[in-house]
């Protein structure tokens, strides 16, 4: 069964762009997911296709209609799983919210330009906004993008060496431990010693301090997490 998403955008010619490449657009051209996009103009009612409009009370920037944004989001209604927004007043992205969707038949994914989308058609749709972290984008595309690249490799069959997710899941809540390839000496620092050793048990371990070094160091957000779940 494929995994299919609907992208709502004003720019579809963006899509789809780096998920074209690579092991996404492989796994695209092997039928595991599909990617269609929607133009929100063509929804427009008048000839000019206006899609925005000043903001009620005044401010800064323009807004996107409620009656374009409905007619667009009608255009894919019945399509299975949940209508996303993206925006940095969403709910943080996280592993375990890519994992969910990933399970799931698909989603859709509503890009929205300007200031913001009218609330009410938000609210009409059961929208579920979803930030990519304390940034702002010019608009929700490179946010989808980023979105949905989590979301296909982890679809069945599209990583290759199924074991990175097993690697993944032994690490949950980490941050990855340094990797080290050929040559073992360069510019004069060498590989730590027990990764040449070829003791698989000691390799294990070293990786699993290491992952818990960088997480305690950099992210104690993560490591207080992670200590909670041991
Ligand atoms: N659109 C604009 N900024 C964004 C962000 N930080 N996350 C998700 N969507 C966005």
């Amino acid at each position: 069964m494929s995994w299919d998403v609907r992208v709502l955008t004003i720019f579809p010619e963006m899509f789809p762009g780096p998920l074209g490449e690579s092991l996404a657009g492989k796994a695209a051209a092997d039928g595991l997911w599909s990617l269609r996009t929607v133009n929100i103009r063509d929804f427009a009612p008048d000839r000019h296709a206006t899609v925005d409009d000043s903001p009620f009370g005044g401010g800064p920037g323009m807004v996107m209609r409620p009656d374009v944004v409905h007619a667009a989001l009608e255009s894919v209604a019945g399509a299975p799983g949940p209508v996303i927004y993206l925006t940095p007043r969403g709910r943080p992205l996280d592993q375990e919210t890519v994992r969910g969707l990933a399970r799931g038949a698909g989603m859709t994914v509503l890009c929205g330009r300007y200031e913001g989308v009218d609330e009410r058609v938000l609210e009409a749709h059961d929208v579920v906004e979803v930030s990519l972290g304390d940034f702002v984008l010019s608009g929700g595309e490179p946010a989808a993008i980023a979105l949905i690249d989590a979301c296909v490799r982890l679809l069945p069959g599209v990583m290759g060496a199924e074991e990175s997710l097993e690697e993944e899941s032994f690490q949950a809540g980490l941050l990855e431990y340094p990797h080290y390839t050929r040559p073992a000496e360069w510019q004069g620092r060498r590989v730590p010693e027990v990764l040449l050793s070829g003791h698989h048990e000691n390799i294990r371990a070293w990786r699993r301090e290491q992952a818990e070094r960088v997480t305690r160091e950099r992210r104690p957000d993560l490591w207080a997490r992670a200590v909670a779940r041991i």
